[in-house]
């Protein structure tokens, strides 16, 4: 296997149809599934199967119509889930059990009322359960992120030794700093003996909107699965988006990782999600949002329309976006006015230029955009003086 290829695991059917309001019947979850396959992902974690009849039957159809991506569904470390999962994964080509445990000492306290070393055993005897029904099974530390290193690496050991052939290091609740969790992944890769019989997965949620650069992190010291969602969606602030650590890969070469992820259906995909979820994109989203290519300033539009590249680090055709706007505002410059009324096909000159950049912003001060529509009535208008 090539050390550098990222697997990309989407969890838009899990963590992200958990928002409020995103919830998918198993048809919606079938195609979306479908699309994700067609994007390149590597694992598909379709739902939670005991967590109700509908999610059961979600997972059970897309393991029939997914062919090569891995579908994955999630338990907690009790043999009910477990068992329940593997029969909803019975038809897929590439089953995999994501089963865990919280880590981190007020987990270990507030929610289960135990001990560390109840916890380790707990986390050994899922892995094991779960190895009875599948080869392919991930184990996450639930609250890896506020969980002490060492005792991190002993339960990263015991589960990798019991089966695991992942391990997932959640930062559950957004709280690392980028250096922070990397150098916990460093931790790991640098203390576990048989660390080398696992990959290790970054699952990072965007409370203090660090996932990205914590998941980024996360791969620079050892880790080689990022667990995302399309558009970031995701419990509470989110999870991290597909689309940016996709881009970022591709774009940063220097770091000398890859992933299968086919680029040019991103803002395809986005739009489908989004419909499908209604949950609308905020438009400054990175990749995907409506103005991830406006650009609206003078200064902007000038250097933009005599290189593209100057204010484009994205070609917007490389993720499947709409051509690069220029928006016309009361803070836009006499080159994109005349950029535009080019576009609408009038032929005007530097003077004629000059003298409707004052009609022109008479206009953009008194409106948010000035469309077409108003350029059309004061480009007809001079004509008319001056034929
Ligand atoms: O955020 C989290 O810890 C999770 C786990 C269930 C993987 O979503
Ligand atoms: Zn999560």
């Amino acid at each position: 296997m090539a050390e550098n290829k990222i697997f990309i695991f989407d969890t838009t059917l899990r963590d992200g149809e958990q928002v409020p309001g995103c919830k998918l019947n198993t048809a919606e979850k079938i195609e979306l599934a479908l699309q994700l396959e067609e994007l390149g992902v590597d694992i598909i974690e379709a739902g939670f199967p005991i967590s109700s009849p509908g999610d059961f039957s979600s997972v059970n159809e897309i393991s029939k119509a997914i062919k090569n991506a891995s579908v994955c569904g999630l338990t907690r470390a009790v043999q009910k889930d477990i068992e329940v999962a593997a029969d909803a994964l019975k038809y897929a080509k590439r089953p995999r059990i994501h089963t865990g445990i919280g880590t981190s000492d007020l987990h270990i306290k507030a929610k289960f009322n135990a001990t560390r070393e109840e916890i380790l055993e707990r986390a050994k005897q899922a892995v094991k359960w779960a190895k009875n029904f599948v080869d392919d099974v991930e184990f996450y530390a639930e609250d890896a992120g506020r969980t002490e290193n060492e005792y991190l690496a002993r339960v990263t050991e015991a589960v990798i030794e019991a089966g695991a052939t992942t391990v997932n290091i959640p930062d559950t609740t957004g709280y690392c700093l980028p250096h922070q969790y990397g150098e916990k992944i460093a931790y790991l890769m640098n203390h576990v003996p048989n660390i080398d019989k696992a990959v290790i997965s970054c699952h990072c949620h965007n409370d203090l909107g660090l996932a990205t650069a914590n998941s980024i992190s996360g791969i620079i010291n050892g880790a080689r699965q990022i667990e995302c969602t399309i558009n970031g969606l995701g419990e509470r602030a989110g999870n991290t988006s597909l689309e940016e650590v996709a881009m970022i890969i591709q774009q940063h070469k220097t770091l000398g990782f890859y992933t299968g992820i086919q680029s040019r259906l991103l803002n395809p995909l986005s739009r489908t999600v989004s419909d499908v979820m209604r949950m609308p994109v905020q438009p400054n989203k990175a990749i995907v949002g409506s103005n991830a290519f406006s650009h609206s300033s003078g200064i902007h539009q000038d250097g933009f329309l005599k290189d593209a590249l100057t204010y484009e680090i994205i070609n917007p055709e490389e993720v499947g976006a709409d051509s690069s706007k220029i928006v016309l505002t009361a803070r836009s410059g006499r080159s994109a006015l005349a950029f535009r009324f080019q576009k609408l096909g009038f032929q005007f000159d530097r003077n004629d230029v000059d003298t409707l950049y004052n009609e022109f912003l008479k206009i953009a001060d008194s409106k948010k955009e000035v469309s077409d529509d108003d350029l059309q009535i004061i480009g007809k208008s001079h004509s008319a003086q001056t034929a």
